[in-house]
């Protein structure tokens, strides 16, 4: 027998059997509940989406009690020890780790298309000198559109498959001009001898040396940093990403919006946010009195908590041990100490244990990408190169999913009632 939720409704004595698959009901099979026949229906109420599942997905699984996130069935500390951004992107996007040919293949598609137009230089020229980084980032995103008008062809395998190529390709190069930008610096062509990690060291860092050659070790760690973060299945940007795209809009125009959704501190902006935190703490004397104002709900621990990790997240574990091994190259961060000693106070405190708050994927990175030279305001955009893999990814699932359509939540109205419109000099 196939499982059933039996519902009854008190307003009529009438029972419905609601059909459950994949232990979820189908918010549409509610709207056959109502008193009167011309009624609309019984609908859901979920704010912020807690607890509603607004697609199917093959790409990231995650496990937010035991601490589990998979890549295509793949567990993400395995893709960090053996994989690198290129191959987990393929992996993202197509699905299957790819054989050697498909990997030479995909790699050469990238280093092809690395260049950026002249005229999105031009376009970003045009930001103030303190522009922040992921506005312009958003902003030439979004203006990629205009130069890929067959980017429209959102049905077409082949073409979704270019633009996936051009914005894996380019991201890189957006945000090592708009790093350079803000610190008066020629931009630097990419170089295609370089990994993909390796060329955005050079993009970003490149001074008059005839070749730049990145350290390996930083190489390594920023490769990692980008696998952690190529995709964690429908979070704010993600969705974003879908709703716009639901529209069948062109993907650089959704993907600008993602970007924003991002560039958020509760989001992207967070590891930008553990930095600022550290630093007004100031000092380890002054950590008890930042807890205490923490737990009178004054102030949140940036970089603790999630959505859906209920303890440790996996990221974090990997995050912590590359930040040793980079430590080991750039010096020792000097907010370092005190962010084990929050991390050591929080997982022993009540307040964060009984809220089952632990560190997340953005408690340790900013420290790395702050070692590494990169100022503050820059970190939002490396999280979005390569989530711009998992962008894509999805926006294609979305498109080729039968069931969706455009997004469109609905509301429980609460305004007024209907009233005529007063004249102004009636108005009090
Ligand atoms: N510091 C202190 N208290 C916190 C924190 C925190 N970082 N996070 C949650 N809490 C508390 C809340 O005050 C609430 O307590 P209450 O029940 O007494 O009211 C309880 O824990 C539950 O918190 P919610 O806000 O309901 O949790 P939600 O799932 O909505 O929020 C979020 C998740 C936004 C990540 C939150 O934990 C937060 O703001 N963290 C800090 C920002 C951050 O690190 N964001 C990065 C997320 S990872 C990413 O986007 C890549």
């Amino acid at each position: 027998m196939a499982d059933t939720l039996t519902i009854t409704d008190n307003r009529t004595g009438k029972q419905y059997e609601i059909p459950i698959q994949d232990g979820t009901i189908r918010a549409m099979d509610l709207r056959q509940i109502k008193v009167k026949p011309d009624e609309f229906g019984m609908m859901t109420y979920d704010p912020a989406f807690m607890n509603t599942a607004a697609c199917k997905s093959r790409i990231t699984f995650i496990d937010g009690d035991k601490g589990i996130l998979l890549y295509r069935g793949y567990p993400i500390e395995q893709l960090a020890e053996h994989s690198d951004f290129l191959e987990t992107s393929y992996l993202i996007l197509f699905g299957e780790l790819p054989t050697e040919t498909q990997l030479a293949e995909w790699s050469r598609d990238i280093t092809m298309h690395t260049m950026l137009h002249e005229n999105i230089k031009k376009f970003l020229e045009g930001f103030r000198y303190d522009a922040h980084p992921m506005g312009m980032f958003l902003s030439a995103v979004g203006a990629l559109s205009t130069f890929y008008p067959d980017a429209k062809n959102i049905f077409d395998a082949e073409s979704r498959r270019l633009q996936m190529v051009r914005l894996i390709a380019k991201v890189p190069g957006i945000a090592a001009y708009v790093y350079r930008h803000n610190i008066g610096r020629p931009f630097v062509l990419p170089d295609n001898e370089l990994s993909f990690s390796g060329n955005f060291l050079n993009m970003l860092f490149k001074m008059t040396e005839l070749r730049y050659k990145p350290h390996p070790v930083l190489e390594r760690a920023l490769d990692v940093l980008f696998i952690l973060h190529a995709d964690h299945e429908q979070n704010c940007s993600t969705s974003v990403m879908r709703n716009i795209g639901s529209t069948h809009v062109d993907p650089y125009s959704a993907l600008a919006g993602a970007a924003a959704a991002l560039y958020g501190p509760l989001h992207g902006g967070a590891n930008e946010a553990v930095l600022r935190m550290l630093n007004e703490i100031g000092s380890m004397q002054n950590i008890p009195a930042f807890i205490k104002r923490v737990k009178a709900g004054e102030e949140r621990l940036m970089g603790f908590g999630h959505r859906v990790y209920k303890s440790y997240d996996p990221r974090a574990k990997i995050i912590k041990r590359m930040a040793d091994l980079v430590f080991e190259v750039t010096g020792k961060n000097p907010l370092l100490e005190m962010a084990l000693e929050l991390e050591r106070i929080a997982l022993e405190d009540e307040y964060f244990v009984s809220r089952r708050l632990y560190p997340n994927v953005d408690f340790y990175s900013g420290l790395i990408y702050q070692a590494m030279g990169f100022p503050l305001d820059m970190f939002p955009v490396l999280f979005a190169i390569p989530r711009t893999a998992g962008w894509m990814a999805q926006w294609e699932e979305m498109l080729t999913d039968p069931e969706q359509k455009i997004a469109r939540p609905r509301q429980i109205y609460t305004g007024s009632a209907p009233r005529d419109y007063a004249a102004r000099e009636k108005r009090r």
